[in-house]
């Protein structure tokens, strides 16, 4: 029997076991997925031991994104791009490569949330930190842009958008301003996440209605930001799709099957509401 993990500090509260064990019984695939408590300082001795143990893939959550990638024997493109690991796959020859599937895995709910609607242009992303930078990324490659960014910080705003084509920096207050003009915002701060911090990075009142406006966040499913972009009149998408495509995809790497993700949503979403 195959066995798959994820590894995190805390990781009690992880839903990825339940939704990996659903989607192994689903595809009747002899394989079971179990979280790891490893605490930072040691991360190095827990990849030696899944590698003795036989473990076939893992994903790596808070604390251990960055701090992992020295520990394996490769990691990919888009890890590389994103200096950050969520999902390690196992070659035929017993390699350990590390992946990112975050980014991609967003650009995979928006496109499922919008179906035949498309996105509008140009898109803006609140926030310039490393989620910011995997959907940046993913967006960029997927086709879409121009990009704006409005970040707290505006100095790592212009950081970042110095690395990409097509994109652009606005202050917050510009990015009110304007922000009629966006068909798309995500929200990827941990501004309004339950037990961090409380308020919006920025109001969404002058929203264009029918624009899709996005959190990464799920937990509460709908942030004040979300609340108040839905009664501006966008369309909102919380962060429980991202979660389940960035599952899928890791998924997908392990097994060579893309799980079914539309049950997931509305089971990961029962769990969290
Ligand atoms: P992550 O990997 O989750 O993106 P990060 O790299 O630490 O985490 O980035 C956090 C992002 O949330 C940053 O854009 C940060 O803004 P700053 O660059 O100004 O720090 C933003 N952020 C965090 N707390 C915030 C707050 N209270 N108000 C506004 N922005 C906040």
């Amino acid at each position: 029997k195959k066995w798959y993990a994820v590894l995190g500090d805390p990781i009690a509260q992880s839903m990825s076991p339940t939704m990996h064990d659903q989607w192994f019984g689903q595809s009747n695939l002899n394989a079971t997925y179990v979280p790891i408590h490893v605490e930072p300082q040691n991360l190095e001795q827990a990849i030696q031991s899944l590698r003795t143990l036989g473990c076939s893939g893992w994903n790596v959550t808070v604390p251990h994104k960055q701090a992992i990638l020295p520990f394996l024997d490769e990691v990919d493109d888009s890890a590389k791009l994103m200096d950050a690991v969520n999902t390690v796959y196992q070659t035929n020859d017993g390699k350990l490569i590390g992946t990112n599937t975050d980014g991609a895995g967003f650009v995979r709910s928006l496109e499922e949330f919008a179906g035949d609607d498309g996105v509008d242009a140009p898109v803006l992303i609140i926030g310039a930190g490393g989620a910011a930078r995997g959907i940046a990324f993913a967006l960029q490659s997927a086709g879409y842009g121009p990009l704006y960014f409005a970040n707290r910080t505006a100095s790592k705003a212009t950081e970042l958008a110095a690395q990409m084509r097509n994109a652009y920096v606005f202050s917050i207050e510009e990015a009110e301003q304007r922000l009629g003009k966006f068909g798309l915002v995500v929200q990827t701060t941990s501004v309004g996440m339950n037990f961090a911090q409380e308020g919006v990075p920025l109001n969404p009142k002058n929203i264009a209605r029918d624009a899709i406006v996005a959190d990464i966040i799920y937990n509460p499913l709908e942030t004040e930001f979300l609340q108040a972009a839905e009664q501006a009149g966008a369309r909102i998408m919380n962060g429980v799709g991202m979660f389940v495509h960035q599952g899928a995809l890791a998924f997908e790497k392990w097994t060579g099957v893309y799980p079914d993700t539309k049950k997931m949503i509305e089971t990961i979403t029962m769990k969290v509401g």
